[in-house]
């Protein structure tokens, strides 16, 4: 196995969205963040976006989103640069949107995933996430969406959506 330079998890700043933007354009074909969204998601306290950082360059991202009076958080976007893939980046950024979904105070972590991406739907199952449904005709080019959630918590609060 190659050694890769380690990483950090760190929050993004406004300052990143043009390398956010980047990553987003070599990974996702289609559905893809503009520049112009990051912009505007890092600026709003309704979004959290967290940065894996290898040197001073990223290496991958995650973006949870927040809805005022619901205890549900949205993981809204994952991704990590094919060149460091399968060394615990995705994990780790997932595990860091989930304890800033806890720190909100949010019961449950929800997402959607295309049902064709076998990568991303083993690191949910690896990560404890249950699946939660189907909806056809998701994303733009027609491929329905596996949705999956996660409690974040074993208390028995209420669960607001
Ligand atoms: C899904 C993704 C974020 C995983 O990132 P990563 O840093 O490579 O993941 P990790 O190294 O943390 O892997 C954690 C686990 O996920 C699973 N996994 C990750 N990549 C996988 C692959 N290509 N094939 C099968 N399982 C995979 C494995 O269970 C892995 O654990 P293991 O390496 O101990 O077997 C990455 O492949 C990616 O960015 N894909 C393109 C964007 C995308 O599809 N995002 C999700 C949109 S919903």
């Amino acid at each position: 196995m190659r050694n890769l330079d380690p990483f950090a998890i760190r929050p993004a700043v406004p300052e990143d969205a043009a390398d956010l933007s980047t990553i987003e354009n070599q990974i996702f074909s289609g559905d893809r963040i503009s520049l112009r969204s990051f912009r505007r998601l890092l600026a709003q306290t309704s979004a959290v976006v967290l940065v894996a950082a290898v040197g001073n360059r990223i290496a991958g991202y995650a973006m949870a989103l927040f809805r005022r009076n619901s205890s549900i958080a949205r993981l809204y976007s994952i991704a990590v640069d094919p060149g460091h893939a399968r060394h615990g980046l995705g994990k780790a950024l997932l595990k860091a949107a989930e304890d800033a979904a806890r720190h909100r105070n949010c019961v449950v972590m929800r997402l959607e995933v295309r049902e064709d991406n076998a990568a991303a739907i083993r690191l949910y199952g690896a990560s404890g996430y249950l699946p939660a449904g189907r909806v056809a005709d998701y994303y733009e080019d027609g491929c329905a969406a596996l949705r999956f959630e996660k409690p974040l918590t074993t208390s028995n609060r209420e669960v607001q959506s």
